[in-house]
């Protein structure tokens, strides 16, 4: 397949020639990779079951883990999904913006896109090129990360170049994604309480804020155990795995540092750093690669960058790859849910 590659920073004349290019290929049932304020989208009709296929098959991704869908308003959820009053709550809080919200769906988005579910996942994207693009193309557009399955989100145009090229009609380059990790998803219960699914942007302490009964589900912190059901198809399979091996290190920089000096000896290793501890890391393991991760406290630019560290690494062919534990509240949650997935639950204490 031939892959277009286009430039859209802004939403100007000559930019929207482009976009309305773009609505084109969605409404004709192909793919479009497009940015997001989180990660890239590879983007198609999620009302078209031959389209929603496509994504499954570009992607590799396995057909039992559904989609979510791209709406450019958030009361046009209405139309695909029976939404409630908690939904409207967290519109009115969060919409546009970090969220995804799963709702029981209407007949008119295909078991393709759903993966046969009867919910669908809602999500109303900040971005201005992804909401533009949604609205010209006139259709909901069903997204998952523009990655090959298994690797880590795209946050750079190069991350859907890489992954991407051959496999799509187009790719929108925006720019780097602002946050870096994707959205957070949440679950309405029969009550109007709510299930964290997976930690992003939105804080719990956010969704607090508007709907006082969060529960955090056990796969977000934890290791499914053998045969347990997921709340979320995704969260099963192993995510954001580089080839190196990682390993969180939970201990004060000296010890790091010195085991990370013990490992250097034995294979090719890299170090994830706070800025805080670049010196004692290059005083104590001198000549290992090292990663700056921002200021200890900066959660914000560790989000930032945390899966183009992770691609980096990648490239690099290294065998073991270390980084100290993010805290498992607030925004650093989200980080933890990911770095986790990315050391398969491998931390070293002292
Ligand atoms: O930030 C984001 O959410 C990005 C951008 C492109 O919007 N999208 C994204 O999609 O991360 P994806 O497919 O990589 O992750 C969606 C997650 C998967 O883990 C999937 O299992 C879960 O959402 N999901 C989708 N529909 C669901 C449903 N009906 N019930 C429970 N989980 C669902
Ligand atoms: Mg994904």
């Amino acid at each position: 397949m031939n892959t277009e590659l286009i430039s859209i920073m802004d939403l100007s004349t000559e930019s929207m020639k482009d976009l309305c290019r773009a609505a084109e290929i969605i409404r004709r049932g192909g793919l479009v990779v497009f940015p997001t304020e989180t990660v890239y989208g590879l983007g198609a009709d999620a009302t078209n079951a031959e389209a929603a296929a496509k994504i499954f098959e570009a992607k590799g991704r396995p057909s039992d883990n559904p989609l979510i869908i791209h709406i450019a308003e958030p009361e046009n959820a209405e139309r695909y999904t029976y939404t409630n009053d908690t939904y409207f709550r967290l519109a009115r809080a969060f919409m546009p913006g970090p969220l995804t919200v799963i709702l029981p769906a209407r007949e008119c988005i295909p078991p393709e896109t759903r993966a046969s579910l009867p919910t669908v996942a809602v999500r109303c994207p900040e971005h201005p090129v992804a909401r533009k693009l949604i609205e010209l193309s006139g259709v909901p557009i069903a997204a998952p990360s523009a990655n090959i399955s298994g690797s880590p989100s795209p946050t750079k145009a190069k991350h859907v170049i890489d992954d991407m090229t051959g496999r799509v009609d187009m790719i929108i380059d925006g720019g780097d994604s602002e946050f870096g990790l994707e959205s957070t998803i949440v679950k309405i219960d029969g009550d109007g309480s709510l299930t964290l699914l997976r930690p992003g942007k939105i804080t719990v302490d956010d969704l607090r804020s508007v709907c006082p009964s969060v529960k955090i589900a056990d796969a977000v912190k934890d290791k499914l155990k053998e045969g347990e059901t997921v709340l979320s198809p995704g969260m099963k399979y192993r995510h954001y795995a580089p080839r190196a091996e990682v390993f969180l290190l939970d201990m004060d920089i000296n010890s790091a540092a010195e085991y990370i000096r013990k490992r250097s000896k034995k294979c090719r290793v890299a170090a994830i750093c706070y800025e805080e501890d670049l010196e004692t890391v290059r005083d104590k393991a001198p000549g290992v690669t090292i990663y700056e991760f921002g200021k200890r406290g900066d959660e914000l630019t560790q989000a930032h960058m945390l899966f183009d560290i992770l691609r980096d690494a990648d490239k690099k062919e290294l065998d073991e790859l270390y980084a100290p534990l993010p805290r498992a509240e607030g925004l650093g949650l989200a980080l933890y849910n990911r770095m986790i997935r990315a050391a398969a639950y491998h931390i070293i204490r002292m």
